[in-house]
């Protein structure tokens, strides 16, 4: 049957392009095939009619939760059990298919940077903190969605990331693979990619939940956290990853206050199914698992890998001897199937395989341009950058990093193996062109420094190529830059004033020589087409725009856990008592100058902004303020600027000083001038009620402060945002002040609270009494 389909379908044309009327020959063949294809098509119909019968859940016109629940009605008890326990084989995690059910098997595969593990030809993409770097939602969904192309292509159907642990730990091993330090930030940048991994009917998975935020103790550490500050700093992200239907989530190797993260009901149960509202599975990180019937109860769905908790005897035994429920099976069973069947697992014959060819022409393009966008122009004396062709004749590149040893990808399950890498000096070299004289001295790792200094000498420019990488499983010892590679930079910014350093680093990295230096561009790791890209930043072929997503400190103790408590804990107790002082928030709080803050990032052009002005929507439910403001392009070069909106809350909330609230990317013409808007509503003036266990509006002044970056704030305006018929403006003005005056720890809350709770009990209180002062 197969074989006529094929004939039938692939035959020589019917009409040859040459002749404009069919020959009576061709139309006996065309007649033969017209029958033969109608026999398939009658053929095909029969067997899916045939099939559907005898497996109704295969029906593709049914709703997804009716053919789960179906399939499940129809499933035996050993293959539930199969569903839950993963084992090894061919991907990172497998779970074998049901011939007699049609139940598709489940290959999953790591990719925050590409197809990741053993696996070849795929594209090593930036890192995911690179892309996070250009502040764009829809880049992030293009470079998920490519991502995913290839795990398709590969035969995987679950794709292992994304990775959405906040970088709170600036020698983080895994920081690389984040979305940075700002919840805001990585909620917004989350939803997208989980859009674009999905919308290629492979399933995202949503890691570490919750609180892994080292590497250094992983396995073993115990976190200790409050709960405003999980739900304030570390769930937004997820929760964000849940609103975008991401269709699993992955749990920790740490424990949470004191129980391992797979086998804690508060976590897995109350917090990520019930108050978030996750409908689909959690599976563990591999190997995580440490029981069989408390992991169920508390919510874990699927044991990943080959961990013997999860087998079918020891779960059999667990509801035999009735501490397992054969519902709460049903309920893992049904978690899987569910996102199975809606992400279409169930409705496609051709999965790929691990060895077919998944790189392509257009994902180098992809992998080159977000590269390129995701580039963060730290600094730029007297406008060295971008360099101008007709002046230089010679450039000296220098560095280990720069071709003998480029530091483009991260390690561990992060790892992505591509055919090719263009190096800073290939893309250097073919960028110059003939008319420039390109050298290349390697230096960093030992190396000649009688050589690297003589190059640098005798150059125009000098471009150092430095870089630091990291993996999962270890943080990186310190914040330097490894082997001898800032004593390079020096010996190099010495003997030559027009020197720039391209920095290639798996986050923050401390940066000594900063002041000696022309010039600082850093790419995080920038994927296979590192050179091409960093080329045409250098060369201005495409004007910088990225912008950090994380504060690089000024040295080690500056950071906000330099405490052992803090990181890496004591005795496996690792206690978050910054609580919500992460990352630019710490910094803010204590008055501390940080090396570069979050959000700076240079353009080969310069930004005006004007004056914001802020309207409500009166009586709006949803506190609706939208804010706009005029940024105008003051240089003669087209470039793009992120327009950054944080907000300051009220004192008595005891927030950090300015919260990232709204960004936008925007590309200018030169001169022109566009005006930015953003649309705050009562998600952005929330703070977490611990009493009530969950999000309440903070009423009160807000500060509105737009700027460049956390720290370059060009305009600010103010919101008064209220609760009606509870508290008046008067009032709270003198809340503020009262709270100022005695700033005891607890009174905000319980007069928070108080508000609140008046506000529930108020039928009146439909929504929010907003005032706005510009
Ligand atoms: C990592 C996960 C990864 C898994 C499979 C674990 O060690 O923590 O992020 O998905 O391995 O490779």
């Amino acid at each position: 049957m197969m074989t006529l389909l094929a004939t039938s379908l692939l035959g020589e044309g019917l009409i040859s392009y040459n002749s404009l009327a069919p020959t009576p020959w061709a139309f006996a063949k065309m007649s033969i095939r017209i029958l033969n294809l109608s026999i398939v098509l009658i053929y095909l119909a029969v067997q899916t009619i045939h099939a559907i019968d005898e497996k109704p859940w295969l029906d593709a016109s049914l709703p997804y939760t009716k053919r789960a629940n179906l399939l499940l009605y129809a499933m035996n008890l050993d293959e539930k059990l199969t569903l839950v326990h993963g084992i090894g084989g061919q991907y990172v995690g497998n779970v074998p298919n049901n011939t007699r059910l049609a139940i598709p098997a489940l290959h999953l595969q790591d990719g925050p940077q590409g197809v990741a593990g053993r696996v070849t030809n795929v594209t090593a993409f930036p890192s995911v903190l690179t892309v996070t770097a250009a502040w764009d939602p829809s880049l992030m969904e293009l470079f998920a969605s490519a991502i995913a192309v290839e795990q398709r292509i590969k035969g995987a159907n679950v794709m292992l990331s994304p990775m959405i642990n906040i970088a709170r730990i600036p020698v983080g091993g895994r920081n690389f693979e984040s979305m940075g330090e700002d919840p805001y930030l990585a909620a917004r940048l989350v939803a997208s990619y989980v859009r674009g991994v999905q919308k290629n009917g492979v399933m995202a998975c949503a890691k570490h939940w919750a609180n892994n935020n080292q590497e250094h103790s992983r396995m073993t550490v115990g976190t200790y956290i409050d709960e405003r500050t999980e739900w304030e700093i570390y769930y937004p992200a997820f929760q964000a990853a849940v609103d975008a239907d991401v269709a699993s989530v992955m749990c920790a190797y740490n424990l949470v206050n004191g129980t391992y993260a797979c086998e804690n009901y508060k976590l897995l149960t109350v917090n990520l199914k019930e108050r978030m509202g996750f409908k689909y599975f959690v599976m563990s990180d591999w190997f995580a698992t440490h029981s069989t019937v408390q992991s169920v109860n508390a919510g874990l769905d699927q044991e990943m890998p080959d961990r013997n908790f999860f087998n079918p005897g020891a779960l059999k035994q667990a509801i035999s001897q009735g501490l397992v429920t054969t519902s709460r099976i049903d309920d893992m069973v049904r978690r899987i199937l569910l996102p199975m069947f809606k992400f279409g697992l169930f409705d496609r014959t051709n999965e790929g395989t691990i060895n077919a060819p998944a790189e392509s022409r257009s994902h180098r393009q992809l992998a080159h341009d977000l590269a390129a966008v995701g580039t963060v122009l730290l600094k730029n004396r007297r406008g060295i950058l971008p360099l101008r062709e007709e002046k230089i004749a010679s450039i000296a590149v220098i560095g280990d990093a720069a071709h003998l040893n480029p530091v483009v990808v991260g390690g561990g399950s992060g790892s992505v193996h591509p055919p090719h890498i263009s190096t800073p000096l290939d893309g250097i070299r073919s960028r110059a062109g003939k008319s420039i004289n390109v050298t290349y001295t390697p230096g960093g790792n030992g190396g000649n420094m009688a050589l690297v200094e003589d190059a640098a000498r005798k150059a125009n420019v000098v471009i150092v190529v430095v870089g630091a990488t990291s993996a999962e499983g270890v943080d990186r010892p310190n914040l330097l830059l490894p082997l001898a590679q800032d004593a390079m930079v020096e010996r190099v910014a010495a003997a030559n004033p027009n020197t720039v350093v391209v920095v290639y680093a798996p986050g923050a990295v401390l940066l000594p020589w900063k002041r000696k230096v022309a010039a600082i561009v850093c790419g995080f790791l920038p994927g296979q087409e590192a050179g091409d890209a960093i080329a045409e930043i250098l060369f201005g072929d495409v004007n910088p725009s990225g912008k950090l997503p994380l504060t690089f400190p000024l040295s080690e103790t500056q950071v906000a856990t330099s405490t052992p408590i803090q990181y890496p804990g004591i005795d496996n107790r690792e206690e978050y008592i910054e609580k919500l002082l992460v990352g630019y928030r710490w910094y803010d709080a204590l008055k501390k100058q940080p090396l570069y803050p979050f959000g700076h990032g240079l353009s080969y052009t310069t930004f005006r902004y004007h004056r914001p002005t802020i309207t409500l929507t009166p009586d709006d439910p949803h506190c609706r303020a939208t804010v706009r403001i005029d940024v105008r392009n003051t240089g003669d070069r087209a470039g793009t600027e992120v327009v950054q909106l944080y907000l300051g809350f009220p004192p008595w909330t005891h927030e950090p000083p300015r919260q990232l609230k709204g960004f936008q990317r925007v590309f200018f013409e030169p001169g022109e001038i566009r005006t930015i808007e953003f649309m705050l509503d009562d998600r952005a003036f929330r703070v977490w009620d611990a009493g009530k266990g969950r999000f309440v509006v903070a009423p009160g002044r807000f500060r509105v402060f737009v700027g460049s970056s956390s720290r370059d704030v060009r305009a600010e305006a103010h919101v008064v945002i209220g609760r009606e018929g509870v508290v008046n403006m008067m009032q709270i003005d003198l809340i503020d002040f009262w709270i100022r005056a005695f700033p005891l720890i607890g009174i905000s809350e319980t007069i928070l609270r108080l508000k609140n709770s008046a506000n529930s009990h108020n039928p009146k209180a439909s929504g929010c009494d907003s005032r706005m002062h510009a």
